[in-house]
């Protein structure tokens, strides 16, 4: 398959407003198709992964409409949610099926799930044992770590967990369990993960304790439906401040991008490595903080990373480890071995990847050692459809001497569906 080509630029320029936050917008849709009363959400991201949400919930019965990047959900509570008559289909999509097996563990009725072939292959013991815990009775290949999967949910009751990796899909499928459990249910982390599901909850008028790792919320609270203002991805706004930093010239402006404390490890990593990115403009709407982010060129060197700085910017570190192969000195990202059940291998297919391209990167069992370069050649890299993979190589691309054949680019829509209209329009 011939791939799209992407050319080496020598400036970048412009202002860029970055699609709707992925995690915020599966967590709108699915919070107001629970509530009571009507959800209005804008900028919500068109990702084929949050179709993946909206289209789960038409199946349970659940009424909402979309304009453009609005949309409307009519809640009529858990109560009115009905047992789907066909298989539910997340894609791509590990938020929309381990929330959704959550939300509905309380249901009285049987659902199947599964997705696609990486869906299919990533382990979902991590929240079918803890539902199961609770009372729902779930089957899935493999003793129940594979979709596809089909729950028959019921009487739950709530429990104490300690979880054994910092993940907010575990996290907040327990929770969203809990809200329908009698009792108290309460997860403890190993360390913070991104807290939407904690903060919006707050906002559907749902009391939820927080102290650190720690959540707690009690059965029978009833949501009622709210506006959700969706900020910026900062996932996806991360690729252009790798791009910013790394090019020669110019400077570029992404406004009202999501800077909420659990999903902003990957400013503290860019500017430990020297990157020159400012916040202008912070302010909170929907219990979210927000801002808009100014990058401008940099020399980066290389930093070593890990421990709770890693579920903080999890989702990027293919385009950190682009950076890195930029950076002066060598690279560590350690205590990172839940890249090995992304979307891909991320530890994998980006040392093989970036090293195709003429960097000189190492797998480490848990991350990534990285030795930087003054230069990238640059050659053919697939996405492995992977989104940010794909989106990662294209970047790459633009900073390399001789360009990327990125194989597979569409895979960008999952997170990102404009991705290169985009970068053609800042990229000179
Ligand atoms: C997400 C949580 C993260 C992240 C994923 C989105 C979410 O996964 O990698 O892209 O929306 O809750 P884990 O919670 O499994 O680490």
């Amino acid at each position: 398959m011939r791939g799209v080509f992407i050319n080496p630029v020598s400036s970048v320029e412009g202002e860029i407003q970055v699609p709707g936050d992925k995690s915020i917008s599966h967590r709108a849709a699915l919070l107001g198709g629970m509530a009571h009363g009507e959800t209005h959400v804008s900028n919500f991201l068109l990702g084929q992964d949050c179709l993946s949400t909206l289209r789960c919930l038409k199946q349970l019965g659940v009424h909402w409409e979309r304009q453009g990047t609005e949309v409307w959900i009519r809640g009529e509570g858990m109560e009115a949610w009905q047992e789907p008559s066909d298989v539910l289909d997340a894609g791509n999509s590990g938020t929309t099926s381990r929330l959704m097996l959550g939300a509905l563990a309380g249901s009285p009725f049987a659902v199947t799930l599964t997705g696609d072939a990486s869906l299919r292959s990533r382990p979902m013991r991590r929240v079918t044992d803890p539902l199961k815990q609770m009372g729902a009775q779930i089957m899935g290949r493999k003793g129940g770590d594979f979709a596809p999967l089909t729950m028959s949910g019921g009487h739950l009751q709530g429990q104490v967990f300690r979880t054994t990796v910092a993940s907010a899909q575990v996290k907040s499928a327990i929770i969203l369990a809990g809200l329908r459990a009698s009792g108290e249910t309460r997860v403890e982390e190993p360390a913070l993960s991104r807290d939407h599901t904690e903060r919006m909850l707050r906002g559907f008028g749902v009391e939820v304790q927080s102290e650190e790792t720690v959540v707690k919320v009690h059965g029978g609270g009833c949501l009622t439906g709210q506006k959700v203002s969706v900020p910026g991805d900062i996932s996806s706004a991360a690729f252009f401040l790798v791009l910013g930093s790394l090019v020669g010239r110019g400077e570029m402006i992404l406004p009202n991008v999501g800077v909420n404390p659990t999903r902003t490890g990957i400013l503290d990593a860019l500017k430990a490595m020297g990157a020159d990115i400012e916040l202008l403009n912070v302010s909170e709407i929907c219990g979210e903080p927000r801002a808009t982010l100014r990058v401008r060129p940099a020399q980066l060197k290389g930093i070593e990373i890990g421990g709770t700085l890693i579920p903080r910017l999890i989702d990027e570190i293919p385009i950190l480890a682009v950076a890195a192969s930029f950076a002066e000195g060598e690279t560590v990202i350690r205590d990172a071995a839940e890249l090995r059940v992304k979307e891909t291998d991320r530890i994998r297919t980006v040392a093989v990847g970036l090293n195709a391209l003429g960097a000189k990167v190492e797998e480490l069992p848990d991350g990534l050692r990285i030795q930087g370069q003054t230069s990238l050649r640059g050659g053919q890299a697939s996405s492995l459809g992977d989104h940010r993979l794909a989106m990662a190589w294209a970047i790459a691309g633009l900073v390399s001497k001789e360009g990327v054949s990125v194989e597979n680019m569409e895979a960008a829509d999952v997170s990102y569906p404009d991705f290169l209209s985009v970068i053609k329009k800042v990229a000179q």
